[in-house]
């Protein structure tokens, strides 16, 4: 039985649009399929509908009540997949999330999302878009999630919402992040930038500084050099793997008391600078392989929280007793779970035992070079 379309409310909507109603049953059959009785006979088609208007619904039949093609249901406009080449007119305007995905829009126009003023959710990922008006969003003031990811875009969009909680705009072309780009973003928590052609000389200083509230910032696969400076203090995760960075400075650590994870692994880092641990005391991960370091990094023995620390594929040479326990035993607060050190020039027979006395778990320890990555 169809009862999607048996329900007094989606009836009244059907019969007050009869020349938009193939289009909704084109819907109902796609969304929820007949449980074997085919179209039933009490669907009326020609009927006279006695029309009971609802005050959330649209007035007047000549709105309609989703795009063509585009299926809305429980204020969800679907739209992806489409083919289409422009954001479609006439999205309901009490829709909360409107998807876009993997269409072949090239530009978002001024008008795009006009009145939807309860939109959270923006999906345009795997889109052509190269150019987004300056007042595209500025109906836009309860958005909290924009997926932008996989387009075409130059820069960070002007007049983003300062509702906005979370960011997703990689694989783009963007090779600049300005001072202005997040302005006043104070709700943003998690900022996805990676696979854009950035480099450090594109990202000012103090960037990010008015995020105040972020707590998940990833910018891998880039061209950064060094690790942004001015980071907010409410970090809990920095991700910058994959970049061309070549020296973790302990200033650019300075105030992330709440880092929890640092992913800096496939860089070309060959030197952890003494006291940037100390600047990060909260630290639990860090991601160092695939890099070019010729030591330990300093701080680890006397670091309160560290429990995953990979250091595999670098240029390590020697491993000394006290690079990552403190002297004495039973000394270390946390308990590694994770060290590797593998494929380094440093044979693993010539690592002391001793030098792992405040790891429990032997297994956390990976040494040898039989690992292959
Ligand atoms: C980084 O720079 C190199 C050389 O200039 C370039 O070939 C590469 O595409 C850039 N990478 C990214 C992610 O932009
Ligand atoms: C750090 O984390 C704690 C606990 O989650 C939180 O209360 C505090 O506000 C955070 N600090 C900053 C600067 O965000
Ligand atoms: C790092 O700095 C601390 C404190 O200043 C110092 O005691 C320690 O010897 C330094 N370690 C290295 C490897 O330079």
């Amino acid at each position: 039985m169809k009862s999607a379309c048996l329900s007094l409310l989606l009836v009244s909507v059907c019969w007050a649009l009869p020349f938009r109603q193939s289009g909704f049953m084109d819907f109902v059959m796609e969304d929820e399929p007949a449980s074997g009785d085919g179209p039933g006979p009490e669907l009326p088609t020609t009927r006279k509908p006695h029309v009971e208007r609802l005050p959330m619904m649209p007035e007047g039949p000549e709105v309609p009540f989703c795009p063509f093609r585009c299926q809305c249901h429980l204020r969800v406009a679907q739209c992806s997949d489409l083919g289409l080449k422009t954001v479609p007119e006439k999205i309901p305007l009490d829709t909360t999330l409107l998807d876009l995905q993997n269409n072949k829009i090239t530009e978002i126009k001024e008008n795009d999302f006009k009145g939807l003023k309860g939109l959270q959710t923006l999906i345009l990922v795997n889109n052509k878009i190269t150019i987004i008006h300056a007042k595209a969003f500025s109906s836009l003031i309860n958005l909290e999630r924009l997926y932008l990811s996989k387009n075409l875009l130059k820069e960070v969009p002007a007049n983003i919402p300062k509702s906005l909680q979370e960011l997703r705009i990689h694989e783009n072309q963007i090779n600049k992040i300005k001072k202005s780009s997040f302005a006043g973003m104070a709700n943003v928590i998690v900022m996805e930038l990676g696979s854009n052609p950035l480099s450090s000389s594109g990202v000012d200083n103090g960037a990010f500084a008015d995020l105040k509230r972020v707590s998940y910032i990833r910018i891998a696969d880039t061209n950064l050099t060094s690790i942004p400076k001015g980071l907010p203090s409410s970090l809990f995760e920095l991700h910058l793997d994959g970049n061309k960075i070549t020296k973790v400075t302990a200033d650019s650590l300075k105030g992330l008391k709440n880092l929890s994870k640092l992913g800096l692994s496939h860089n070309e880092i060959s030197v952890v600078e003494n006291g940037s641990l100390a600047n990060v005391p909260h630290l639990r991960e860090l991601h160092l392989e695939n890099n070019a370091l010729t030591a330990v990094p300093a701080g680890l023995a006397d670091h309160k929280y560290i429990q995953v620390i990979y250091l595999h594929s670098n240029k390590i040479a020697a491993v000394g007793t006290e690079d990552f326990c403190p002297p004495g035993y039973n000394t270390k607060k946390a308990m590694y779970s994770g060290i590797s050190l593998f494929s380094n020039p440093v044979p693993y027979w010539e690592v002391l035992p001793i030098t792992f006395r405040c790891v429990f778990d032997r297994s956390a320890i990976q040494l040898g070079n039989y690992r292959k990555k």
